[in-house]
């Protein structure tokens, strides 16, 4: 059986806890959702939580409810899957691109503050493979007439000293996915959870086609029925079935982040002494890396890296490479005509990057497997 970079844990109380709701009168978004809603919200130490169908849906949600459009910009970094840039261009914002810190992978304020333009309204900090990125210095080099939305994407379960990522301390929202190969699943998921109360209204809102019912928000009062259409929204929602495969996957996040911070410990003895890897920034003392991705850095470069992922591959360990500089996507360079040498950095990160298996799932046989595999090819 192929090793792959990442996989869902499913255990038989997940799929009892979704029986359970397939069994109920709700499929789609009913009190499920609303109970994943707020163990998510208390998981992150967050006020308000709001459901999505995925974190893509979350992320446009995000920039809508940051008040984006044409004529703003959105910064995030360059290492990151596209959705972290999308988001912006969804609302007719334009993606610019922070480099990222050699040190960490992830951006730093120096790199967002270099990125900025007398046209940025938001930031878009991403905690890169679960590592925390430094919002609140971030937060401190932005000011506070810029949105900040942590892409959380990998980092359900990471901490730093001051509480859970989606604590939302420096940032007016915090989004997360549940794609199968992220920490807890919902099959395709996503959550915002924000401390704003007037935020979370326009996320709500959003997911449901724009349209309200509170009678206190309706511009008429036609009868029992009525409800209004105020913005542009699309159908977002979570379903039942989803909420309740993520409400129990979440009841396991300890022992999820613990298994994969014992998996990176582990790498690091295994290929500690391979000279030409550099491995996975750790996280900080004080603060907790989720390890969404346990990524290498060959130091060989693209050929180096190139030989080392094949040869996996053709050994049935299924490597994979994240992220390509999004600015490199032929998409953005010919909607916005970025080129190559934008953010130096982030080119010779993306030259060596590999991401190694690493899911709780994968056991220590599998994981030396890999890393013999590994010291060979590297
Ligand atoms: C950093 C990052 N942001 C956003 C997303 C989008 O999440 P989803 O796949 O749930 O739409 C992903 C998913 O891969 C991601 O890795």
């Amino acid at each position: 059986m192929p090793i792959p970079y990442g996989r869902q844990s499913i255990e038989d109380d997940d799929i009892a806890a979704v029986v359970a709701a397939l069994r109920s009168d709700w499929l789609t978004q009913g009190p499920a959702v609303a109970a994943f809603e707020q163990a998510f919200a208390a998981a992150c130490e967050a006020p308000h939580a709001i459901a999505f169908s995925s974190g893509t849906a979350a992320l446009h949600a995000a920039a809508h409810a940051a008040g984006l459009g044409p004529g703003d910009e959105l910064t995030t970094s360059a290492i990151t899957f596209a959705a972290s840039a999308n988001c912006g261009a969804y609302v007719g914002a334009k993606p610019t691109f922070a480099d990222i810190d050699p040190s960490t992978w992830n951006v730093s304020a120096e790199t967002v503050a270099r990125a900025l333009t007398p046209g940025t309204r938001c930031v878009v900090p991403v905690h890169f493979a679960g590592l925390p990125a430094p919002v609140r210095a971030i937060r401190a080099a932005v000011g506070d007439d810029i949105v900040i939305v942590e892409d959380a994407a990998h980092a359900i379960g990471a901490h730093t000293p001051e509480g859970p990522v989606g604590a939302c301390h420096h940032a007016e929202m915090a989004v997360f996915s549940f794609h199968p190969v992220k920490t807890i699943t919902s099959g395709e998921g996503g959550m915002v959870t924000t401390r704003d109360p007037h935020i979370a209204e326009r996320l709500r809102e959003f997911r449901t086609h724009g349209m309200r019912k509170d009678p206190a928000r309706l511009e008429r009062h036609e009868g029992g029925w009525h409800h209004e259409q105020h913005e542009l929204g699309f159908n977002y929602r979570l379903t039942d079935l989803q909420s309740a495969l993520g409400r129990s996957q979440l009841a396991k996040l300890e022992r999820f982040v613990t298994r994969r911070n014992e998996l990176a410990d582990r790498y690091r003895e295994l290929l500690g002494g391979e000279q030409q890897l550099e491995l996975a920034p750790a996280a900080l003392s004080g603060y907790r890396h989720a390890y969404h991705l346990f990524v290498v850095r060959h130091r060989g470069g693209a050929a180096a890296r190139r030989r080392l992922y094949d040869g996996l591959h053709a050994r049935g360990i299924l490597a994979q490479v994240h992220y390509q500089p999004v600015y490199r996507h032929p998409w953005y360079a010919r909607s916005y005509g970025y080129a190559p040498g934008l953010c130096p950095n982030a080119e010779s990160y993306y030259e060596g990057c590999l991401s190694l298996p690493c899911f709780p799932a994968l056991s220590s046989e599998q994981q030396e497997e890999v890393a013999a595999a590994v010291l060979a090819l590297a």
